[in-house]
């Protein structure tokens, strides 16, 4: 293997990372990740670090968990890619049937498979314009998304976001949309003109991980129901376990028109991601002059459907819930301890999702310097802002949840020592 320096004079002269300032970046040592286990990455200089941003929202069993490592393996022995263009493969027909079943009793009876978060949500923005259009209902063209939301980076999908910073050198490309702030703002919403509200259920992740109030989701679907709207609910974030249910719908007991996942599908394995709607949806889209033109060339590839199988069935074994609600319990101990430091506005959490708001100016400069501690103390992550994320691999333990508790309670400590020097 080539020396750390040289993949990273390679990586400065050749890559671009995604939202980073590479003016930055460039020239600036930072790891190189060649190796994973359990919660723990590894770099090119055998430094090990605990995953506390779980990969970027997506690691649930820990990295090369065997029994996704093997489901690979065998995947790759038999099969790595066919079309799905006039061809089935057996993998993506057991995933498709699998995961409709495991949301709400089979509400969702269709499955739709594209690549990521993003196209998980272009897909349902793409159904929803054309189910109305082909119903000739022409004015429903408007899509209500919440301020602050995040439903990722296509164009269609970027047109949803309501985070300024990230999407103003686009503003009013894609989809029309009208943005509200909380229920509040969606009550004052005449219906008319909505084809669907989205909203990312129980917590906004972007926007610095922040919970909605209890009975959020309900109220949006019941406001939904009145005025004829579909409900897209985006769980990229939050499916697969993380927030202590397998769906965070469920913890209010909410069924969508549209369940968009990705990230955790494949347990942070590959990219592939679903887009789930219900059978009488579906229905409209059979016959001359109603196909959904919309594919990628990599749909349903056999390799993700295969991990996504095996992870979800480590999902749905016994006890793998309330672990992560008891584990969710304990980072709540955890977080409430580095409440009281000095540094410390808030700390929010839902099940194994949570942040920690620093007493910052909102430039994320405080953000950055206590993540930079934390790395250099074995744990890595990622501020939005003044929030740094803790979210680790639901497969962490206790002990690991301690250790890492402990890392920023040093990381912390360290940081308002040499803020006041
Ligand atoms: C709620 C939500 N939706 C969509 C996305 C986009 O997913 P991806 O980055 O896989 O395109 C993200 C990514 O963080 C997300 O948190």
């Amino acid at each position: 293997m080539k020396s750390t320096r040289e993949l990273l004079e390679a990586d400065w002269r050749h890559a671009w990372h995604p939202f980073t300032d590479q003016s930055l970046w460039e020239g600036v040592d930072s790891p190189v990740i060649v190796r994973g286990e359990g919660v723990w990455l590894e770099d090119s200089e055998g430094r090990r670090y605990y995953d506390g941003n779980s990969s970027i929202w997506t690691n649930i069993h820990g990295h090369s968990h065997p029994a996704l490592v093997e489901a690979l393996r065998e995947q790759a022995g038999t099969l790595c890619h066919s079309s799905y263009l006039g061809l089935a493969n057996a993998r993506a027909s057991e995933l498709a049937m699998t995961l409709s079943k495991s949301f709400s009793g089979g509400a969702l009876q269709r499955v739709f498979f594209s690549d990521n978060g993003s196209t998980a949500l272009e897909v349902a923005l793409r159904m929803e314009l054309q189910w109305r259009w082909m119903r000739g209902e022409k004015e429903r063209r408007k899509v209500v998304a919440f301020e602050n939301a995040y439903h990722g980076d296509t164009l269609g999908a970027a047109s949803l976001g309501g985070v300024g910073r990230f999407f103003e050198a686009i503003a009013g490309l894609g989809v029309e949309v009208e943005q509200v702030g909380g229920l509040a703002g969606l009550l004052a919403v005449d219906g008319d003109d909505v084809a669907a509200v989205v909203i990312e259920p129980v917590i906004q992740g972007v926007n610095e991980m922040t919970p909605w109030p209890t009975g959020m989701l309900k109220s949006v679907r019941a406001w939904c129901d009145e005025h004829g709207a579909h409900l897209i609910c985006d769980e990229v974030m939050t499916g697969f376990g993380r927030t202590g249910a397998l769906f965070a719908c469920e913890l209010e007991e909410v069924v969508p028109d549209y369940l968009c996942l990705a990230k955790g599908l494949t347990g942070g394995t590959m990219p592939l991601a679903a887009t789930l709607t219900r059978e009488v949806i579906y229905e409209d889209f059979k016959g001359p002059g109603k196909t959904l033109y919309y594919g990628h060339s990599y749909t349903a590839n056999p390799l993700g459907c295969a991990v996504a199988l095996a992870s979800l069935e480590l999902c749905q074994r016994d006890g793998f819930l309330l672990s992560v609600r008891e584990k969710g319990e304990l980072m709540g101990a955890l977080l409430k301890q580095l409440s009281s430091h000095p540094s410390v506005k808030a700390v929010r959490r839902v099940g194994m999702v949570s942040g920690i708001e620093l007493a910052g100016d909102g430039s994320s400069r405080g953000g950055k310097a206590l993540c930079k501690r934390l790395r250099e103390r074995g744990l890595l992550t990622r501020p939005i802002l003044d929030t740094v994320v803790w979210m680790p691999p639901l497969a962490s333990t206790r002990a690991e949840l301690q250790a890492m508790g402990h890392i920023f309670q040093e990381a912390l400590s360290q940081e308002l020592s040499s803020s006041l020097s």
